[in-house]
């Protein structure tokens, strides 16, 4: 048997959803994770400061007694964002970073940016204050190929953006493309990136090869498998610019399951298990640490938690529902397609 004891971790981009479905996924995030990134994209979005302290009280609500779990405030950026709010939100600690949506990129993304002049006087703000900015990496335009948004996205968009805007803390979210941990690596201090559980897992045979598997459609897409090395190579490395954002992201199967079926893997179960079997097999194990509960707090200013969580490598394969049942309809776990030995303990 192997243990691996570690700083407790947090989850640097999580969905937690709403109502039903925000009391059925909480428990399983608030379990493993101390604190978590959360996203903005309900419907209607959370752009305002006081939309998201009403948000964070329904969260605490739904968590069950004697869990403890911190929601780090998201907003979402929009083209009538006001930086003063961001700065009160801000300065208030209530607000911890700003997400950028590309209007059109992903689930719920339609009020998102579509003229980034529009936002400038928000940026400058945040660059001002040292607020990050969580960003949704690809472009929407329809003549590019869904394979390669998140590459023309660096070049149409983020590198002019944080040229004109050096100050400013940027993360690139749920990376998917050896472009993209190029340009991460090569960035600053300033610039940090999150790489998925399910990204590093999965090339984009999960998706299409055999038969369609909705539950593997995610966005950004899984790419090639050189890409999922190159993912690999980067979570593992130790490097501080790259930590853990889950991006687990519940749809109940009734939407997954669908002519047009909704992006998301919910990872928020097993999420910590998979990674020690990544880390293990890349010969990394000793890196788990920095990636899962290291780099995100350093990035984000913060210090890493007090607790420890302990992973057992166990013979037996680790018992995860296939599913999930809540109360806004039955939720698939992602399907790593290996047995799975880690157990939290
Ligand atoms: O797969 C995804 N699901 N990617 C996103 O960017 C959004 C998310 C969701 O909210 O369902
Ligand atoms: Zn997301």
């Amino acid at each position: 048997m192997t243990t691996l004891t570690i700083k407790r971790p947090d989850d640097w981009h999580l969905h937690l959803r709403d109502g039903d479905m925000l009391k059925g996924v909480l428990p399983y995030s608030a379990k493993d994770f101390a604190r978590a990134i959360i996203m903005p994209n309900l419907v209607p979005p959370v752009v305002t400061t006081s939309d998201a302290k009403a948000y964070r009280e329904r969260i605490m609500s739904a968590l069950p007694e004697g869990m403890s779990f911190e929601p780090l405030m998201v907003l979402y950026l929009t083209e009538d964002t006001d930086p003063a709010d961001v700065e009160a939100g801000f300065k208030s600690g209530l607000i911890t970073s700003l997400k950028l949506y590309p209007a059109g990129a992903t689930t719920n993304s339609q009020s998102g940016v579509r003229d980034f002049d529009k936002v400038q006087g928000v940026l400058e703000k945040m660059a001002e204050i040292g607020m990050p900015l969580c960003m949704h990496g690809e472009v929407t335009d329809g003549d590019i190929d869904i394979f390669d948004r998140e590459a023309v996205f660096i070049d149409r968009v983020l590198d002019p953006l944080r040229k004109r805007n050096p100050e400013l803390r940027v993360v690139m979210e749920h990376l998917t493309t050896k472009q993209g941990v190029d340009y991460a690596r090569s960035g600053g201090d300033n610039l940090g990136a999150t790489i998925t559980t399910h990204h590093l897992i999965i090339n984009r045979n999960a998706i299409l090869a055999g038969g369609i598997k909705p539950h593997y459609y995610c966005l950004p897409v899984a790419k090639r498998e050189e890409h999922r090395l190159a993912l690999r190579e980067a979570a593992t490395s130790g490097d501080p610019t790259f930590f853990i954002g889950t991006d687990s992201a519940p749809h109940t199967d009734e939407l997954k399951e669908h002519a047009c079926g909704c992006a998301g893997c919910f990872t928020a179960i097993n999420t910590m298990s998979l990674l020690a079997h990544v880390f293990e097999e890349e010969g990394k194990l000793e890196n788990l640490e920095a990636f899962a509960s290291l780099n995100g707090p350093q990035f984000y200013g913060l210090e890493p938690n007090n607790e420890t969580m302990t992973l057992v490598k166990q013979d037996a394969v680790v018992d995860y529902p296939a599913k999930i049942e809540t109360v806004a309809g039955p939720v698939t776990v992602f399907d790593p397609m290996f047995d799975v030995k880690w157990a939290v303990q």
